[in-house]
């Protein structure tokens, strides 16, 4: 019998470099909706070759609690992504981050108290990534647990400010790196030690408290990237190549990702984060109730039916209330009765549409809308005028126009979808409430546009039976 004993550490040095390449090409089909599923699956076998190599490593101690960690973390997860509601996702996201952060801010943890109760001494780069792990993870971990209750709205989901916040969470800041210099530096003392993971872990509230609930999704996205740092920094402690190259790849993706809904909303990152975007501003919610003198035009399914079907060309413009109302299947119902009657119909769809990126083109995909129908805002907007109708399903801030007309609207710079220059515009929503951003919309008075109030799905079930008696 041939003995691979000796050549183990090579044979899991090598499962580590083909999980990392298949990381990344998993990674770049998941950039087209085309190739997900399959950049999701490749990315996956990467997992289990990395989690298989760990496994058969020597340095591993015991089995027992690994297989029961492993069995008790599985049902959890499964149970999780069975039961989750679609429009809860970004909340689900925020607590994987936070336990991605917790969990490497752990292992950091554990490593300290190993080398400074009597191991060898640690040599400075590991010192170095301990502090790291532990502070990028435990703010991690805090941040994304009150990202995840404004999300849920168990805590107020508007900025909460206080006079000189900014200046505070510096000094805590500066505190932090002072005593993390201390450790890396003189002396791995564990009450210093504990001092930075406390100021750690009380830094991540207080850099997200000042966020509106409308920024989560920006702010996940960046813990996200900040969960990749963590644990590549509990890689080069661990001395694991592929936890180095997994984290980098979080690192790298998330912040790339936070720019593109950044630039999506016209916002600088540093405005986000600093700039408590969603503070109720007067009259900035004047129009919710309709409670202006301006007049609105509400429209019967049946008044609706009548101009869609005769309609050559139609865009439909999906938004969160398309998840609220889980109305995909039967958008694309009405759809497909419109193409029959001979229309052309496209979807429009914003980049931050929904509560996430990818949220709309995920709702329609489960529906079977074929990808090629949908369209981003640079291919769509030019297409507008052309449009006889525009169906807006439960949109709102991503139609507005003030974001290009109004320079005072907090909206204004963001790319819109130009619903407004379409030939008619029928809004489904189920009342005169404005948005996320809590902002009054231009579009509802507009002498073209008609309001079908209501839940989204029960409007387009009504609508599909009159278009068909049309
Ligand atoms: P919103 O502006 O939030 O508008 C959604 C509309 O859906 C609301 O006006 C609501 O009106 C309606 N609605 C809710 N439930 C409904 C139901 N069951 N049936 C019918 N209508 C329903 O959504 P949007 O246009 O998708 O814009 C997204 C917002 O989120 C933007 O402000 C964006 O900046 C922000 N945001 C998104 C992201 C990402 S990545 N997607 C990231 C950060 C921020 P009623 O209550 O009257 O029904």
């Amino acid at each position: 019998m041939i003995d691979f004993t000796g050549s183990l550490p090579t044979l899991i040095q090598v499962s580590y470099l083909v999980a990392a390449g298949l990381f990344i090409f998993g990674l770049k089909r998941l950039g087209s909706v085309a190739t997900a599923k399959s950049g999701n699956l490749l990315a996956a076998t990467g997992m289990l070759l990395a989690v298989v190599a760990t496994l058969v490593d020597r340095s591993v101690i015991s089995y027992g609690m690994i297989a029961a960690s492993m069995a008790t973390g599985a049902v959890i997860g499964a149970v999780v992504a069975r039961t989750v509601k679609m429009t809860a996702m970004p909340q689900m996201v925020a607590i994987f981050n936070g336990l991605g952060g917790g969990a490497s801010a752990l292992v950091a943890s554990a490593e300290f108290l190993r080398l400074s109760t009597g191991g060898p001494a640690a040599s400075l780069d590991v010192r170095i990534s301990i502090i790291l792990g532990v502070l990028i993870g435990a703010v991690t971990l805090t941040g994304s647990i009150v990202a995840y209750l404004k999300l849920e709205e168990r805590i107020n989901t508007r900025p909460i400010t206080y006079p000189l916040q900014n200046a505070l969470n510096l000094v805590l800041f500066l505190a932090i790196v002072a005593l993390s210099l201390y450790l890396i530096g003189v002396e791995p003392m564990l009450a210093v030690f504990l001092a930075v993971l406390a100021g750690s872990l009380l830094l991540g509230v207080l850099l997200v408290i000042p966020i509106g609930g409308a920024d989560m999704p920006v702010v996940i996205s960046l813990l996200n990237s900040y969960s990749g740092l963590a644990a590549a920094a509990a890689g080069f402690v661990l001395g694991n190549a592929v936890l180095i190259i997994a984290g980098a790849l979080v690192g790298a993706s998330g912040i790339i990702l936070t720019r593109i809904m950044s630039k999506a909303m016209n916002r600088s990152l540093t405005n986000i984060i600093f700039g408590a975007f969603g503070t109720l501003q007067e009259g900035a919610a004047a129009g919710a109730g309709g409670q202006n003198d301006k007049v609105v035009r509400e429209v019967t399914p049946e008044e609706a039916a009548m101009i869609l079907g005769y309609a050559r060309s139609v865009i439909v413009v999906p938004g969160y209330g398309l998840a609220v109302a889980q109305a995909q299947h039967v958008v694309r119902e009405l759809a497909d009765l419109l193409e029959k009657r001979g229309a052309d119909v496209k979807y429009a769809i914003h980049p931050v549409a929904g509560r996430m990126p990818g949220h709309m083109n995920v709702l329609l995909a489960e529906a079977d809308v074929p990808y090629d129908r949908l369209y981003d805002l640079d291919q769509i907007n030019s297409e507008f005028e052309r449009a006889d109708v525009a169906i807006v399903v439960g949109a709102n801030d991503v139609t507005n126009p003030a974001a290009r007309n109004s320079p005072d609207s907090p909206l204004y710079g963001m790319p819109i979808l130009n619903v407004d220059k379409a030939r008619s515009v029928l809004f489904l929503k189920r009342s005169m409430n404005p948005g996320f951003a809590g902002i009054d919309n231009d579009l509802f008075y507009l002498e073209k546009t008609m309001m079908l109030f209501g839940d989204a799905k029960q409007s387009l079930t009504k609508l599909v039976h009159e278009v068909e008696s049309v």
